[in-house]
């Protein structure tokens, strides 16, 4: 993860459906990304700007570019705007790939669950775990109607080319109505002993989160990624919070990027803007709890965040925090970025 702000050229502009567009980025040198990670785009709306959060449908270690997969919202600022606006030659102002909706090895079984343009991440783990992985993968894709499916062909092309490691189901609301809890079960049930990614809209990753734990599935299997929408403006500069001169701390330990700091950190003071006075690159983006750019992993002790829009009960488990809004309640506190 990294806080970097890259300034992105569009190499070309792909209509995947009558309302799905996938921008194709120039990749910086040195840029890098796990599959399923997410870009951070910077998008004029009105006199001012949005900051809107868009999943990779590139591969890394495949792929030369950076792809995101963009579906039109009713009412969306930076979906529309980006289908309406942008084309071959702009330049886009971007926070480099963050997010922790990213399987931890390419040997699992992957029961994957997507709606719509939840595909997008999807796509990235399908891909990479195909060039450079063992594993076997069920992709359950719900769609409105066949016109809505983003990337038809290159699935079936996917499924052609490795029958034996990528099996598709195509869920159609024309055919079969809305994705339900008991047909659901029944359709994943044999994949109980995978690892499941669910990314749609909120009604279908609950159905399918339901399904999964109905089954008896464990909640640190289920991975699921939500994306709220940015209230603020992550390329202004944000006042740190003052801190109380002499108030009390405890010790931090803290990993990033290979190197480990030890620290006293205030109580009243948050984790990133601490580490941020403290002169550490430590990532973010958005700073109010919405993107989990800033996610630590809690290693010893405990913290207490002021706000959460993002992680799930099983993140929480795993002992992922969002540095932006952490504060210790029980030291000493021990944090990784390395995980
Ligand atoms: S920076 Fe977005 S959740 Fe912390």
């Amino acid at each position: 993860m990294s806080t970097e702000k890259l300034r992105l050229k569009v190499l070309e502009v792909v209509q995947e459906t009558g309302d799905a567009h996938s921008i194709v980025f120039e990749k910086p040198a040195g840029v890098t990304y796990k599959p399923g990670q997410f870009l951070t785009l910077r998008l004029p709306w009105q006199d001012s700007y949005v900051a809107r959060c868009y999943s990779l449908s590139s591969a890394p270690d495949v792929d030369d570019h950076l792809k995101v997969t963009i579906k039109r919202v009713l009412d969306g600022r930076g979906s529309n705007w980006v289908c309406d606006n942008v084309l071959q030659g702009h330049e886009l102002e971007v926070l480099a790939p963050s997010g922790t909706f990213t399987p931890k090895s390419l040997d699992t079984d992957y029961l994957l669950l997507a709606g719509g343009s939840g595909i997008t991440p999807v796509m990235s783990i399908i891909r990479t775990s195909l060039a450079k992985g063992s594993n076997k993968m069920l992709l359950v894709y719900a769609n409105r109607d066949e016109q809505s499916v983003i990337f038809h062909s290159e699935l079936r092309d996917l499924v052609a080319q490795h029958p034996e490691r990528l099996v598709v189901l195509h869920w159609l609301e024309t055919v079969q109505g809305l994705p339900s809890l008991k047909p659901l079960q029944e359709i994943v049930r044999p994949w109980g002993h995978s690892e499941a990614f669910i990314c749609g809209p909120a009604p279908f990753m609950d159905c399918a989160a339901d399904a999964l734990k109905g089954l008896g599935m464990s909640r640190d299997r289920i991975h699921i990624e939500r994306f709220t929408s940015l209230a603020g403006d992550p390329w202004t500069e944000v006042e740190a919070q003052p801190t109380t001169a002499g108030g009390p701390t405890v010790d931090l330990v803290v990993t990033l990027d290979g190197e480990t700091h030890e620290l006293d950190w205030p109580e009243d003071q948050k984790l990133l803007d601490f580490l941020l006075e403290k002169g550490l690159d430590a990532p973010y983006s958005c700073r109010e709890g919405a993107c989990s750019a800033c996610g630590v992993k809690l290693l010893k002790g405990e913290v207490a965040m002021d706000n959460n829009s993002v992680l799930e009960q099983d993140d929480l488990d795993e002992g992922w925090r969002l540095a932006c809004q952490s504060h210790p309640t029980t030291g000493p506190v021990e944090v990784t970025y390395d995980d």
